[in-house]
């Protein structure tokens, strides 16, 4: 048994290197919370996440905030025999605070190639909202498809899978707190994931 409080060998196990530590992660949100804050001071602002990778960052970013903000989710899903698939790209659940005239900040996870956020962004747009702008955890800018302005980034990522904080493999290793990478073997031994993902 492992002890309370430690993470399960099963899952330290198939972690190859530690990326960023947890301290390292809740510092910069610290910083990322400050800046929000006063940069959206007055502005009511609504931070918009996409289910679910960013579900841990959303949450420890608005506990870092320290202004009035409104918080919602949309869903979507990507089809495709890959993460590398730019297939379609389908809404799965709709905002349900009306975005016109408002300030939205989107929070990402991760950006990766753009393609899911290029379609968000596009739709968000349409609503008229008074000011849309990016915030994302982590940035990994090798395969980027599209320019993208984002302004505000955690931290930059080299062109590697990475797991942990919110960051999934086939749906596992998203309760870490840190960020890492897998094992070559963890990766060959797991089905691999396949059809809708997000
Ligand atoms: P993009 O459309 O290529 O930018 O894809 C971004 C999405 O791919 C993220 O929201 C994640 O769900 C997933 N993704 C991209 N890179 C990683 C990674 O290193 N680990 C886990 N998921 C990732
Ligand atoms: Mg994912």
């Amino acid at each position: 048994m492992d002890e309370p409080g430690e993470i399960a060998h099963a899952m330290m196990e198939d972690i190859a290197q530690v990326l960023i530590t947890e301290q390292e992660l809740q510092a910069r949100i610290a910083e990322l919370g400050a800046q929000i804050s006063a940069d959206y001071a007055d502005k009511d602002p609504i931070l918009v996440g996409v289910l679910r990778g960013v579900f841990v960052f959303m949450a420890d970013l608005v506990r870092a905030t320290t202004i009035p903000i409104e918080v919602d989710f949309i869903g979507i899903t990507r089809y495709g025999p890959s993460s590398q698939t730019q297939g379609v790209v389908r809404f799965t659940k709709d905002l349900e605070i009306l975005v016109q005239d408002r300030h939205v900040l989107f929070v990402e996870d991760v950006i990766d190639t753009g393609l899911s956020l290029r379609y968000i962004l596009r739709n968000l747009d349409a609503r008229r909202p008074a000011s849309l702008r990016i915030c994302t955890m982590f940035n990994k800018p090798r395969k980027r498809l599209f320019d993208l302005d984002i302004a505000y980034t955690g931290f930059m990522l080299p062109d590697e899978f990475v797991v942990g904080y919110g960051l999934d493999y086939d749906e596992q290793y998203r309760n870490l707190p840190f960020v890492g990478v897998l094992k070559e073997e963890a990766i060959t031994h797991r089905r691999l994931p396949s059809g809708a993902q997000t």
